[in-house]
């Protein structure tokens, strides 16, 4: 069954290696995640965004999708089902129907509307024995129709979350959502540094994964991050893989549109490269 992520992150955390955290956006992508991860033998962290789940039919129907797709495909590694960049109401909503893990994302309110709303959240999810992410400091882009210029968390209000109670806490540091532009600064490892000697041992995560070059993402783990997550690059590569099948043409002419076979290239694309990312995050084997 689907567990709490809470667990799976702090022994990342203590072994220095972090969870990959994949966002799904269909049943075919939570197929291609989960035998991926079965495949690298490594815990993970299934996600939704806000958007993503309206798109599937709702959390109650990406609950239950992600729970009998774990079953019914005999996955057998630990699986936490997450909200991404949850609303307060969505995050309620979710802990409602199923989810193991929710993140509540309260870095656009004021810092005090933040803490109120996020200490309600931990107490709520924790009461049922769900994990609970927040964050501080915007993360740079857009994601589901929030932008944000990205800024640097300040070290003293992430002391303050986490004290909270919260599992793990995203904090930015430079990271920024979707493709990282040619002249990214790269992630301030200072201002992370001072983050993780503030929170005292707490699990910081790390989003916008997707470009961030791996000797960026395991300086970061050493410096207290245990989840990373992964969205663009598994849209990167399922797109590649499509176009190339649909360009090639040879099985579309005359034979209908079998989803089936013109959504394999980019599942297999997609089960690739979730097994790259668990040998690369070093969660690989980590069952
Ligand atoms: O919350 C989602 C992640 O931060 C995904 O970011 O699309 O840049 O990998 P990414
Ligand atoms: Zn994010």
């Amino acid at each position: 069954m689907l567990v709490s992520a809470k667990e799976m992150v702090e022994k990342a955390h203590a072994g220095h290696y972090a969870i990959p955290a994949f966002n799904t956006n269909n049943l075919e992508w939570t197929k291609c995640i989960l035998a991926g991860v079965q495949e690298a033998q490594s815990p993970t962290i299934i996600q939704v965004s806000e958007g993503a789940a309206k798109y599937m039919g709702g959390f109650k129907v990406v609950a239950d999708l992600v729970k009998n797709l774990y079953e019914a495909m005999g996955i057998t590694v630990p699986v936490a089902l997450h909200l991404d960049h949850g609303t307060f109401e969505g995050a309620k909503k979710c802990i409602e129907v199923g989810f193991t893990s929710v993140m509540f994302d309260g870095s656009h309110f004021d810092f005090d509307e933040n803490v109120a709303k996020s200490k309600e959240i931990i107490a709520l999810a924790h009461s049922k024995g769900i994990s609970v992410e927040c964050e501080v400091g915007g993360i740079g882009g857009v994601e589901d129709g929030v932008a944000s210029a990205g800024e640097l968390a300040d070290p003293a209000e992430c002391k303050a979350v986490a004290e909270l109670g919260v599992d793990f806490l995203a904090a930015g540091i430079g990271n920024i959502h979707g493709p990282y532009p040619a002249d990214w600064k790269g992630l301030n490892f200072e201002r992370l540094d001072e983050i993780d000697k503030a929170v005292n041992g707490k699990p910081l995560v790390l989003h916008g994964g997707s470009g961030i070059p791996f000797e960026q993402v395991h300086k970061a783990v050493t410096l207290g991050v245990s989840k990373v997550n992964i969205n663009t690059e598994l849209q990167l590569e399922f797109a590649a893989a499509t176009r190339k099948y649909i360009e090639a043409g040879s099985d579309l002419k005359g034979k209908g549109y079998d989803p089936r076979k013109v959504l394999k290239p980019g599942c297999d694309a997609i089960t690739a490269k979730v097994v790259e990312l668990c040998k690369a995050f070093g969660s690989a084997g980590k069952a």
